[in-house]
């Protein structure tokens, strides 16, 4: 290989983008603690059987505690008419503000969980069981398991099939929130045939 000046380093840093940005739902009731949601970025999925989830929090946060001690958390994605609240919860304590009551957000039970809330104004959640927790530096990696995904009725259409585009989803790329509103292709949309494409209208 020859070397290639086009680029320029910038250093290790953490780069990557985009990125997922969504709230995750904690609460401890045995201690008095209330729901509580904090934004995450450093979040992604780790394994498909059995779905698993990883999430970077770090230790000074106040739901870092709350999801170390219950072991459950949920996490709501974003839709473009949550992103004020995501950014919210995310410049806010818990240890300071309700930040439900603050974004006029309910607080709903999660299938498969005992006390972590989920978000009934989010498009979605996923309910998750933490397995192992393995300290990194400045964060925490919370690996976990996702127990139940429940989306909300009104994206699901008449056929029973899932419309995410009208979740109007939101992204984090380099400190800003983007819409994800054009859809470039779909899964193996660069090998597929002229009928798919044309079927899932698209173009070569
Ligand atoms: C867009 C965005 C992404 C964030 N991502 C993370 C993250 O991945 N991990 C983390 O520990 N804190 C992250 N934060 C910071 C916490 O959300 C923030 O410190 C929050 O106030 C903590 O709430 P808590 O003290 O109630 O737990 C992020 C904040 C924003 C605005």
């Amino acid at each position: 290989m020859e070397k290639n000046n086009n680029f320029r380093s910038i250093g290790a840093t953490t780069y990557l983008s985009p990125v997922p940005v969504v709230m995750l739902g904690c609460a401890d009731p045995e201690n008095n603690v209330k729901p509580n949601l904090i934004t995450v970025a450093w979040a992604g999925i780790v394994c498909s059987k059995p779905p698993m989830v990883s999430v970077s929090i770090r230790k000074e946060r106040y739901s870092h505690g709350i999801i170390r001690n219950t072991g459950e958390f949920t996490i709501n994605l974003t839709s473009q008419e949550l992103c004020r609240a995501t950014d919210f919860c995310g410049v806010k304590s818990g240890r300071d503000v309700d930040k439900f009551a603050e974004m006029k957000l309910t607080a709903i039970p999660a299938p498969g969980l005992s006390v972590a809330p989920a978000v009934a104004e989010a498009p979605a959640f996923l309910s998750c069981k933490v397995k192992e927790i393995i300290e990194l530096g400045s964060h925490d990696l919370f690996l976990a398991e996702v127990v139940d995904v429940n989306i909300a009725q009104q994206y699901f259409t008449e056929s029973g099939a899932i419309n995410e585009e009208a979740m109007d989803l939101v992204g984090f790329v380099h400190g800003k929130y983007r819409a994800m509103s054009d859809v470039l292709g779909f899964f193996g949309y660069s090998i597929a045939s002229d009928e798919a494409l044309e079927r899932r209208g698209m173009k070569r």
